[in-house]
């Protein structure tokens, strides 16, 4: 039976160091700042939001919290951002994803002054990742590398499979897996690799970031592996009192009898993702100050 990766204990220790951070900063008269926007009232995002607005005011920083209609504009938002890139009481912004599909995410994403890019999503943070300067990271990879540091696994030359490929998570992923201090080898799988079970059989690391529910079985790992679930996918059950229960992209029962680490869902990489944010805030303010 695999240990199961406490990812609120390690989330924690974070929140601990940014509050004390957070702390200095007040005594010099600097408030950490995040503006949070979203857009319309998508359930998941609103829950992620509330979440990350929460663990602002626990730290002791400030959220400015901007809740707009779903028909707001692509030129209002833009015009947003730019006055949040000129207010010097923000540090850090955020624009929850995903945007109404009339919006070009990536016009929004590059309005974003880099200084204040607290998400990590930037062509210019994207840039500085690969390039190995530094900048902020996208804040689930860096969650999840931070709960791997924990373990006592070696991470140098060990094989990483990442499955999926998105911006946010799969691809920054691979980069950070692959530079030198952590120095594992990378494969990257997604909806058109074949014959997926063979490559993730090879893996040491497994990280799940597909968003297909129960997508990794028992058969698609190898014994003694460490995998780390990024899904939060909602599926329905009537007997959860939301209507509702998370799932991960692992089989968590089956996958838990053969693997060596294994993170829930919830409970694992979700509050790692929220205390990485937490830690980026308080840098920017820092690096502001
Ligand atoms: N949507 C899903 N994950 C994230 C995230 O980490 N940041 C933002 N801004 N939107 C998201």
């Amino acid at each position: 039976m695999a240990v199961i990766i406490d990812g609120k204990a390690a989330a924690r220790k974070i929140h601990e160091d940014a509050k004390r951070r957070t702390a200095v900063l007040l005594e010099k008269g600097i408030k950490p700042c995040l503006a949070v926007i979203l857009l319309g009232k998508d359930p998941a995002s609103v829950s992620y939001v509330s979440a990350k607005e929460k663990a602002l005011a626990q730290a002791g920083m400030d959220g400015r919290d901007l809740r707009l209609p779903a028909s707001t504009s692509e030129a209002e938002l833009l015009a947003l951002i730019a006055s949040l890139n000129r207010d010097s009481l923000v540090h850090g912004i955020l624009v929850q994803l995903p945007l109404p599909r009339r919006i070009r995410e990536e016009r929004v994403i590059t309005a974003i002054d880099p200084a204040k890019d607290v998400d990590g999503f930037h062509p210019v943070s994207l840039g500085r990742l690969v390039l190995g300067q530094a900048g902020f990271i996208p804040c689930t990879p860096h969650g999840i590398t931070a709960l791997l540091r924990e373990l006592p696994v070696p991470l140098d030359g060990a094989h990483a499979v990442v499955l999926g490929r998105s911006n946010i998570v799969g691809k920054p992923l691979a980069i950070l897996l692959s530079r030198r201090d952590i120095n594992a080898t990378v494969t990257i799988c997604h909806t058109g690799t074949k014959d997926l079970a063979a490559i993730t059989r090879q893996a040491d690391i497994l990280i799940a970031a597909a968003g297909k529910p129960a997508l990794v079985d028992a058969g698609m790992i190898k014994a003694g592996a460490v995998v780390i679930d990024v899904g939060v996918n909602r599926v329905d059950d009537p007997s959860a009192k939301k209507g509702y229960r998370l799932r991960g992209d692992v089989d968590f029962k089956a996958v838990a009898e053969k693997a060596a680490y294994i993170t829930p869902v919830p409970g694992g990489v979700g509050p790692m993702t929220i205390a990485m944010l937490i830690r980026n805030v308080v840098e920017a303010a820092e690096r502001a100050g």
